[in-house]
Parts: structure tokens; C-alpha cells; sequence
């Protein structure tokens, strides 16, 4: 066997290639060496993210990068007080953005306004939303994966939808401009360990879908793993299991105001 071919052959449980490696590394970063991140590596990034598939080749994303102190400091309390979001070098938002196409069809010299009573908003579909929603994701992780294979870490940030409105406006964010999550990126200063995730037996079926009681067992043992992990990586504060952690989120009203904010950009109306 070659040495590419070894690279990437291996049993099911063994590390396949560097790519895959990389992968499941994966672990959220919340403290950062106050080192910055050169701009071709950012703009490498970037081009990362934008060779990501996109829906019907729509290309719904835009993102902004925040650079102005006072606006991070905005954002980190808008995220409900998530320090990281001010001190980490980059600090990226990631926006839904169906403002672009509608300007450069309006631009078109054939366009004609469309007189179609059900399709004179073009872009107010749910479908519209959520494709360019499935954009932004996938631009998103592509960059997560470019930085971490510069050694940077990443995080996510969605709690900036906990104050959209005003994320909107401190971004000055036009009809059809969504914000849906920010990215934290910098060169790691702690090294957490990786969370586990569900057996792949609970996500990954065969034809037909197979309801949770089927592997309950399995979810059980899992619910015991992350337990676990909770009490190991807080020294015993906390202590819960993830069906534990479902539940509370599940009694929690999350961001009640976002169908309300997604009307009033024109956005998700039918
Ligand atoms: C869209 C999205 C939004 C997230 N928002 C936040 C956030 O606001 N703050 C935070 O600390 N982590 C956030 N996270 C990170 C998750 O908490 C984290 O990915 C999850 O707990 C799994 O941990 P891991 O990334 O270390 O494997 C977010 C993740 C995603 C995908």
C-alpha cells in the first residue's frame, strides 16, 4: 500500500486521515491568547467559507466582522454576558442575507416588477429562510474547519439572537438581513477536553427512521458518559445528565421574539 493510501485507510474505530482527524478534534474555545490573526489567514477563512455548497447557488450569506471595541462590548453583553466575544481577536457574524439577490434582480434591465399577487415578495417564503439558513451554516463550519487547521479555535456564538434587535441595528442590517450567529476565532489559551457526542447508533439509521425508545439503553449509558464529563470538567459543580440538560432548555422559553423579528425583515411571512 502506498503512503496516501495508508493515510487514509483504517478500521472503523481507528483515525482515518488528516481531515477527518481534524474533525473530530473539534472543541468549542472560549479563552484566547491575545495574539492576533493575520489577514491573509482570515481572508483564507473566508474564501474557506464561500467554497461551501449553497442552496441553488443563491450564495445567501454575508458576514461581518467586528472590529469596533464599543460594538464588541455591545455584543458580548447582547449574548448575555459571554466575555469571549469581546476579548477574542476576531469576532465574525454570520447573517442570512436575501438582500443581495433582490437588489441585483431589481437591477436587471429585463426585470419586470412582479404583478403575480402571490409572489410580488419573492423572498418572504419560508423556504427562502430556510435555505439561506442552511447556507450560512455551511459557510460557518467551513471556516471553523479552515481556522482549525491554523491551529486557531473557534466558538459560536447564538446568543446574539438574544438581542437580535439590537444586533441588527448596531450592524445597520437591511430588510432581508438576518443575523444568526457570531464566531469567536483566536489562538487557543486552555485546552478543554472534546464533548462526547450520541453513539452513532442513536443518529445514523437504515431506511427507516428508529424511535428512541429502541435504543434506550444506549441513550441511558449515554446520559451516564456525559454525567460524567459534566463533573470532571467542573470539579464536581455540575452535575447532570444530557436528558437532564434537554429538559431544562425544553422548560426554558427561547428568544419568543424571533418569528416577530423575521417578519419585520420580510423575512419567513409564509
Ligand atoms: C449555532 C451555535 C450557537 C452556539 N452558541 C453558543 C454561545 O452563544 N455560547 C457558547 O459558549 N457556545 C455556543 N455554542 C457552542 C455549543 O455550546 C457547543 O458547540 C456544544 O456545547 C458542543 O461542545 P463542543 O463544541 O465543545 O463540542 C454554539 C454552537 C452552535 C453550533
Amino acid at each position: 500500500m502506498n503512503d496516501a493510501k495508508a493515510k487514509t485507510s483504517a478500521t472503523s474505530e481507528s483515525v482515518k486521515n488528516d481531515t477527518i482527524t481534524l474533525l473530530q478534534a473539534h472543541r468549542s474555545i472560549r479563552r484566547f491568547k491575545q495574539k492576533s490573526i493575520n489577514s491573509a489567514d482570515l481572508k483564507l477563512i473566508i474564501k474557506a467559507g464561500q467554497a461551501a455548497a449553497t442552496s441553488s447557488f443563491c450564495q445567501s450569506v454575508s458576514v461581518i466582522r467586528v472590529t469596533d471595541e464599543y460594538k464588541r462590548a455591545q455584543m458580548a453583553e447582547w449574548a448575555g454576558g459571554q466575555p469571549y466575544v469581546q476579548s477574542a481577536p476576531e469576532f465574525l457574524v454570520f447573517c442570512a442575507d436575501l438582500s443581495r439577490a433582490k437588489y441585483l434582480i431589481s437591477q436587471l434591465d429585463s426585470h419586470q416588477p412582479l404583478s403575480d399577487s402571490n409572489n410580488d415578495e419573492p423572498f418572504a417564503w419560508t423556504e427562502q429562510f430556510i435555505t439561506a439558513t442552511l447556507d450560512v451554516g455551511l459557510f460557518a463550519q467551513n471556516c471553523a474547519v479552515a481556522a482549525q487547521s491554523l491551529d486557531l479555535g473557534i466558538c459560536y456564538i447564538g446568543g446574539i439572537r438574544n438581542q437580535i434587535q439590537n444586533v441588527s441595528r448596531a450592524l445597520e442590517l437591511p430588510d432581508l438581513v438576518v443575523p444568526l450567529f457570531g464566531m469567536c476565532i483566536g489562538y487557543p489559551d486552555q485546552s478543554p477536553d472534546r464533548k462526547p457526542r450520541l453513539p452513532t447508533e442513536a443518529v445514523f439509521f437504515e431506511n427507516t427512521y428508529v424511535a428512541a425508545k429502541e435504543y434506550e439503553q444506549v441513550s441511558n449509558e449515554y446520559d451516564q458518559h456525559i454525567k460524567h464529563y459534566y463533573e470532571q470538567r467542573t470539579k464536581g459543580k455540575l452535575s447532570q445528565t444530557w436528558s437532564e440538560q434537554l429538559a431544562k432548555q425544553a422548560a426554558t422559553q427561547t428568544r419568543p421574539h424571533m418569528q416577530t423579528f423575521l417578519h419585520s425583515k420580510g423575512m419567513a411571512k409564509r
